[in-house]
């Protein structure tokens, strides 16, 4: 990759360094913009402006590529941009991320809760896992360092262990492992869900950041992945928005849902189009189905191919649409007969 001259590198072009080094990546500068090569069906390059006075013609760009293709422009003025990339024809994939540093000597380190244990181990990253005491994994994150800098990245904790202070446990091991390293300044694109705590723990916000892409994701390109390709397509799908409309019959295609991921990612584009997603996991799709109604499934495709790769999901699954009365009565009678234990809901008895 061409670059800036060693020292002059914004911070954005600092913390790209340390995404491409965490996933393996390479970038390069088409035309003066920086581009990641990200390579995945629902996102082949991302785009990120190093400039935010480049965002209007960056977008424009983008909007003429053929592949499916992302622009992440860290900005003062969120509104101004999420408008312009509109205007180019863009997608507002998410209006209210933020850039975030931090200089890492003094950050919180604070110690795992009680029934928890850390454990940090070093790849071509620094990783981070918090362990229940029956060893399974409730928040994990990586740390790529890249000179004096640090970029934290996949900061998750599991749904079922949120706000006990994990990821923020989380968070302290991994600076600490950096700084033992030589790092001085950490940086991150955070959620707006992550936001909070990082600020919490002492980070500042650069600026905000509007990530968009083009429209390109129109094929079902996750069918022939595996497991794990298919659940990073589902993290770049993009989930209901006020504007959009799910009310009505919905049919979905069931022959490909053979994982988890793959059954979000076919549930998303059955209501709402390819690229889209009601939920990543169970529980998303719960307050989904809680916030929305007036919607059904009339048909689930060769249901039985969920059914047989994943019983006890399917099940779940299952539970969970009749619960809501989304899955059409005669669709669920049909399961239902098939699986006598799963056990009639009240919307499958009415029928
Ligand atoms: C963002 C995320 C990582 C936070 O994980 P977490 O383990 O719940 O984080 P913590 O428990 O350390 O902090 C979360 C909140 O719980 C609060 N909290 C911490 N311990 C608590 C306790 N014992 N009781 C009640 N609240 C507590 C914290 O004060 C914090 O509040 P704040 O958000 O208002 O600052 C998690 O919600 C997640 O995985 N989200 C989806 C992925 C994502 O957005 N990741 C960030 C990408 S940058």
């Amino acid at each position: 990759m061409s670059s800036s001259p060693a020292g002059t590198e914004t911070p954005v072009e600092r913390w790209h360094r340390g995404w491409i080094a965490a996933d393996q990546l390479t970038s390069h500068y088409e035309d003066g913009y920086l581009v990641v090569d990200v390579k995945r069906p629902h996102r082949r390059a991302e785009w990120i402006a190093t400039d935010e006075a480049n965002a209007t013609a960056m977008a424009h760009r983008v909007a003429l590529k053929r592949e499916p293709t992302w622009l992440s422009v860290p900005t003062q003025s969120p509104d101004a941009v999420c408008r312009a990339v509109e205007k180019a024809g863009l997608v507002v994939a998410r209006p209210d991320e933020a850039f975030m540093r931090c200089a890492l000597t003094g950050h919180l380190r604070p110690s795992a809760p009680t029934g928890y244990t850390v454990e940090v181990k070093r790849t071509h990253v620094i990783q981070a896992r918090l362990l229940t005491s029956a060893g399974e994994e409730a928040a994990s994150g990586l740390m790529a360092v890249v000179g004096e800098d640090a970029v934290a990245h996949r900061i998750w904790t599991e749904p079922e262990h949120r706000r006990r202070g994990l990821a923020s446990v989380l968070m302290g091991a991994l600076v600490h492992a950096a700084v033992a390293e030589g790092a001085t300044t950490g940086f991150l694109f955070a959620s707006a869900e992550g936001a909070h705590l990082y600020t919490r723990l002492g980070w500042e916000k650069v600026s905000d950041l509007v990530v968009a892409r083009n429209d390109r994701a129109d094929v079902q390109p996750w069918v022939d992945l595996d497991t794990v390709a298919r659940q990073a397509c589902l993290d770049d799908t993009t989930g209901p928005g006020l504007d959009d409309v799910v009310e009505g019959e919905h049919e979905m295609e069931g022959q490909f849902v053979t994982d988890e991921p793959g059954f979000h990612l076919a549930l998303g584009e059955a209501l709402l189009g390819p690229g889209r997603h009601f939920g990543r996991t169970l529980d998303e799709l719960r307050v989904h189905l809680a916030a929305r109604s007036g919607f059904t499934l009339k048909k689930w495709h060769q249901w039985y191919v969920a059914s047989e790769a994943m019983p006890t999901y399917f099940e779940r699954v299952f539970a969970l649409l009749n619960e809501y009365g989304v899955l059409d009565g005669r669709l669920s009678a049909l399961v239902a007969e098939h699986h006598p234990h799963f056990g009639l809901s009240r919307q499958v008895r009415r029928w």
